[in-house]
C-alpha cells in the first residue's frame, strides 16, 4: 500500500500492521548530512524519527517545517514526526505540509486532545500521543478511538543518549493490554534508551515501534546498528 502526503507518494509502513518498525531518530545523525545519513541505511530502516523541540516543552531546538520538507524530498522512508513543543495546535498543518506521516503530540500539554488529534487526522496524517515516563496511561483511556498510534517515552523528552527509564518496561506492557483490550488497531512506540540490549525485551512487552538514535547513528557503522537492531526486534516479535 502506499500513502500520498503533501510532498510525495511512500510505500506506507506505518500501516503494515504485521510488522515492528524500526525507526531511526536524525537528532543523533550527523545533520550537516541528514538525507546521506538516511539514505544510508536503506532498506534496514521503516520510517524516521524527527525530534522537533522548540526550547520550552522541552529544553532543546531542532527542526522548523523547512528542514523536515527538504527531508522529505529527498528520502523515500515516512516521516515520523515527534512534536516536543507547547502549542502543537499551530504547526500541525505546517507539518503535514512539510511531509509528516504522523504527527506525534505530547499529552502533557493538551487542553483538548480529541480536537487536535482529529485535527491531525483531517490533515491526513496519522494520530499519535506521547507520554513521559511518569505520565500514567489512565490519561489516555478515553482517546483510543481517536489514535493511530501512542508513543511511551522511555526517558525524559529533550535528547538523545540518555539511559531506559526501567519501570516503563511495565508501562509498556498496561498499554499493550489496553491496546489489545480496546480492539482499536493502535500501534505503540517505545522512544529513549532502546539498545542492542533492550530492544528485543521492548517488543515482547508489546511495542511494535522502536526509535533508536544513539543506537543506531552513534555507531562505526550505522547502517550495520540498524540491521542488527531490525533482526533482533522483527526476530522477538515473530516468536511472540
Ligand atoms: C528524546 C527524543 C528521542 C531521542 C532518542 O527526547 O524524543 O527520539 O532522539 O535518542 P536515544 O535513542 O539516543 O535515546
Ligand atoms: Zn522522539
Amino acid at each position: 500500500m502506499s500513502i500520498k502526503t503533501k510532498t510525495t507518494v511512500r510505500e506506507d509502513a506505518f500501516a503494515n500492521r504485521s510488522r515492528v518498525l524500526l525507526c531511526p531518530s536524525i537528532l543523533s545523525s550527523d545533520l550537516a548530512n541528514l538525507a546521506e545519513e538516511i539514505n544510508l541505511l536503506g532498506d534496514s530502516i521503516d520510517m524516521v524519527h524527527c525530534d522537533v523541540m522548540d526550547g520550552h516543552f522541552v529544553p532543546n531546538l531542532t527542526f522548523g517545517p523547512p528542514v523536515i520538507k527538504a527531508l522529505s524530498k529527498r528520502t523515500d522512508k515516512q516521516l515520523d514526526v515527534h512534536l516536543m513543543v507547547t502549542n502543537p495546535g499551530k504547526l500541525l498543518a505546517s507539518y503535514a505540509e512539510a511531509g509528516a506521516s504522523t504527527l506525534v503530540v505530547h499529552q502533557e500539554i493538551l487542553y483538548h486532545a480529541q480536537r487536535t488529534l482529529n485535527e491531525i487526522r483531517a490533515l491526513g496524517c496519522y494520530a499519535g500521543i506521547s507520554l513521559n515516563p511518569a505520565t500514567p496511561i489512565e490519561t489516555i483511556q478515553w482517546l483510543l478511538p481517536d489514535l493511530d498510534m501512542i508513543l511511551l517515552m522511555s526517558v525524559n523528552p529533550g535528547f538523545s543518549g540518555q539511559s531506559f527509564i526501567p519501570q516503563v518496561m511495565e508501562k509498556i506492557k498496561k498499554t499493550r493490554a489496553m491496546i489489545d483490550a480496546s480492539g482499536f488497531p493502535i500501534r505503540l512506540q517505545v522512544d529513549g534508551g532502546v539498545t542492542l540490549d533492550n530492544a528485543a525485551d521492548i517488543v515482547r512487552a508489546g511495542a511494535d515501534m522502536i526509535v533508536a538514535g544513539s543506537a543506531v547513528f552513534g555507531q562505526e557503522s550505522p547502517k550495520e546498528a540498524a540491521e542488527s537492531l531490525g533482526r533482533a526486534i522483527r526476530l522477538a516479535k515473530a516468536k511472540l
